[in-house]
């Protein structure tokens, strides 16, 4: 065991890293212990020091941190469904007001029930209305010991295990909060984190989510928390439950409470009396709407004096010392003026309604996505009707505009009693736009369905797939080269002159040797100075050696986004050997085909994907000519320690009882394990649950090592 005595400062990496081990077993067995409602072994004080030891050698080795360490904040996974908690005040909502009579109203009612009361006299918070998911926490002795969904607003879902994992929310409040707390507010996805998870997913060829709210809603329930850890939720406290003392007097109050207790608090939020500032203050953040990094759908108002509420009390279901002024929803009508086509990266058309200039909820709309051509005639995604009367979408066309989660514009519906008796249907083109190849909707082999997306079957000789390629090639997640943004990545490649053009990603590296060679210099063309020349330069040069997991990513092949790339780099370890076994793997079921698939994240399209690439001899062509240039660095080998299941092959079957698969993985993956999604010659040892199946056999039928849990646990010591 690592001696704990160690000053941080002078741990080497050797020492860090099987410490970090330690702490993240120790701190998990108190976690367990204390979750579990078990007599904890240690004083807070003690387990607080190992935290704080772990964050500390986290900071100073970076590299080393554990996909299972604390500092990960990922709680036990629940159950399986999710246990029922009935709320000890039950959970309200409110009632909406929408016209500034609406909450001169409210105002005055407030007044009325409460009799005899000065104007202006009753101050009201006004804050904003948080799109997202209500949550009641529960602290017991000032730790956290639920969290819970609103559910029917008697009854949640208990949501804790995936609420740990939310970092803004604290596990612990300061000593002098009361003995029960029970903070509520809303848990969110800010829209930044969305846009950058559909970007994920969209690389990854999976189904993007469709606004924030849903998809922060889906994070957490999710019954696996590694999942809701990967979603980066957020979280605003506005409210309380059950409170053993109150520790203010006001609603003001109590929330600047929350915040001292180190919940975040919204700093839209203010304390008004009178109904114009209250009007005010609606319309500033009425405006300030489209700027915030999370959705909001309207400003509550509540009474902020305590005593107050209490005596105005509550109606059947909201009380009536609160009301939500509720934005007009952000949707305007325009009109479709044109329907252009973009092609994508991997030859996907994506038709475009080119609107008439409108403003939706202060931003103003010229496009909007029209997805594919079954969007345009009214199907969706499952072939059902996306609109009533099975209407379609016509150039010419009145349509309703709406921005989903204040992001994306999208044509909600049309205006059929305006459209042009001349129109009609939009005829979806059959080739490509920009290359004239055919466009094709490709059949899914397995559902037999046609896919929704049309492609161009143009590849290399279509420039728009190529012009993307590039800018996929350059972007942040790849080779993340500065200085090429979408403008720069066109004049390039439009360019004709040879010491100019990138039209191919390996150009990109050359163009220095071959400006050197010409009489056109870069620095004189409008846009480019002696500086950003030189910096430009600089950038490329600094990428001449990139990391493995980057250069897959790179090559733009179709469904291998991030993840999958870093998966591959992992398994493979170099390029050399990747590119080797994806040749190799072209005639499918044979061994290199088998082990490329059990790859545990990596499934038959994807691999199917990656083989194809590799067929095609300009591909291989174009990445010779790349490494000519770049070195991609070898992934970093697994940690091969001295544990008995280093460099073994573990596949994992059956419902895991003792742990979740995720954490099985992770585990497995920490001592050097590689773990597989199938069994196959290559796998040694197989890990079964109750209700292992095919796998099980399978393994059997190979005579491959198959163990329980407790006996996988025995091997890798407990
Ligand atoms: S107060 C008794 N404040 O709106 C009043 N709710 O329609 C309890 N919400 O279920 C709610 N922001 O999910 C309150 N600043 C805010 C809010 C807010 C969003 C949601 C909450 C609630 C729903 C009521």
């Amino acid at each position: 065991m690592a001696d704990e005595t160690i000053p941080v400062e002078t741990l080497t990496e050797e020492q860090a890293k099987a410490e970090l081990q330690r702490l993240a077993s120790e701190i998990a067995h108190h976690d367990a212990l204390y979750h579990g409602k078990d007599k904890p072994e240690i004083s807070d004080a003690d387990y607080d020091a190992l935290k704080l030891r772990n964050d500390a050698i986290e900071a100073q080795f970076p590299q080393l941190v554990r996909t299972d360490s604390p500092s990960q904040r990922v709680g036990a996974a629940p159950a399986g469904i999710f246990a029922q908690v009935v709320h000890a005040r039950p959970m309200l909502s409110l009632d909406n007001t929408f016209s500034d009579e609406d909450v001169q109203d409210f105002v005055s009612s407030v007044y009325r029930f409460l009799g005899q009361l000065p104007d202006n006299s009753i101050a009201f918070t006004a804050e904003p209305k948080i799109d997202g998911l209500s949550m009641s926490l529960r602290y017991e002795n000032r730790k956290l010991v639920t969290a819970a969904t609103r559910g029917d607003g008697t009854t949640g879902e208990n949501v804790t295990a995936n609420i740990l994992t939310i970092k803004e929310i604290p596990t612990e409040l300061p000593e002098d909060a009361p003995d029960i707390v029970e903070v509520r507010g809303e848990v969110y996805m800010a829209k930044s984190d969305f846009l950058a998870l559909n970007a994920q997913m969209e690389a990854e060829g999976k189904q993007t989510y469709v606004n924030p709210r849903n998809t922060a809603s889906g994070s957490l329930r999710q019954l696996d928390p590694k999942v809701t850890a990967n979603r980066k939720l957020r979280f605003f406290a506005y409210a309380w439950g059950e409170m053993s003392q109150m520790p203010a007097e006001t609603q003001w109050e109590m929330v600047q409470v929350f915040g001292r207790w180190g919940f975040p608090i919204n700093p839209l939020t203010q304390r008004l009396t009178s109904i114009s500032s209250i009007l005010d203050h609606y319309r500033e953040i009425g405006l300030q709407r489209p700027d915030l990094d999370y959705d909001i759908d309207g400003v509550v108002y509540k009474v902020d004096r305590l005593d107050l509420q209490a005596r105005l009390g509550f109606r059947s279901r909201s009380p009536r010392w609160a009301t939500a002024h509720k934005f007009p929803a952000e949707q305007a009508f325009t009109t479709v003026e044109a329907i252009d086509i973009q092609v994508g990266r991997t030859g996907a058309l994506t038709p475009v309604a080119r609107l008439t200039p409108i403003t939706v909820g202060g931003v103003v709309v010229t496009n909007a996505t029209l997805h594919n051509e079954d969007y345009i005639k009214g199907i969706g995604n499952s072939g059902d009707r996306i609109r009533p009367d099975d209407h379609d979408i016509r150039i010419g066309d009145t349509v309703i505009v709406q921005r989903a989660g204040d992001v994306i514009p999208q044509v909600l519906d049309v205006v059929l009693e305006k459209r042009p008796e001349d129109s009609a249907p939009y005829v979806f083109p059959k080739t490509c736009p920009v290359c004239g190849s055919h466009a094709v909707r490709e059949k899914n082999e397995k559902t037999g369905k046609l896919d929704s997306v049309t492609r161009c079957t143009g590849g290399f000789v279509c420039r728009a797939q190529a012009v993307e390629h590039i800018k996929h090639f350059v972007s942040r997640n790849a080779f993340d080269i500065e200085g090429l943004g979408t403008k720069q990545v066109d004049f390039f490649f439009e360019s004709d002159d040879p010491a100019l053009m990138i039209r191919t990603a390996p150009d990109i590296f050359t163009l220095k040797a071959r400006q050197d060679q010409s009489l056109t210099k870069l620095e004189n063309i409008e846009g480019f100075g002696r500086v950003s020349v030189r910096k430009l330069f600089e950038a490329i040069d600094a990428r001449r050696e990139i990391a493995l997991h980057r250069l897959i990513f790179a090559l733009g092949i179709r469904h291998v986004g991030e993840t999958t790339a870093k998966l591959l780099a992992r398994s493979y370890g170099s390029y050399a050997a990747f590119a080797e076994a994806m040749q190799a793997a072209g005639p499918k079921f044979g061994d290199t085909w088998n082990e490329l698939n059990s790859i545990d994240g990596i499934g038959e399209v994807v691999a199917a994907s990656i083989v194809e690439f590799f067929k095609e001899p300009r591909n291989l062509e174009v990445v010779q000519r790349l490494l000519s240039e770049v070195t991609p660095v070898d992934a970093e080998a697994p940690i091969t320690s001295d544990s008995p299941v280093a460099g073994k092959t573990v596949v994992f079957t059956g419902s895991l009882e003792r742990f979740t698969r995720d954490e099985a993985k992770a585990r497995a993956e920490g001592l050097g394990a590689k773990v597989a999604g199938s069994v196959s010659k290559k796998t040694d040892y197989v890990v079964a649950g109750p209700g292992a199946g095919s796998k099980l056999d399978k393994a059997r039928e190979l005579g491959v090592q198959v163990m329980t849990e407790d006996e996988w646990l025995t091997l890798i010591g407990g």
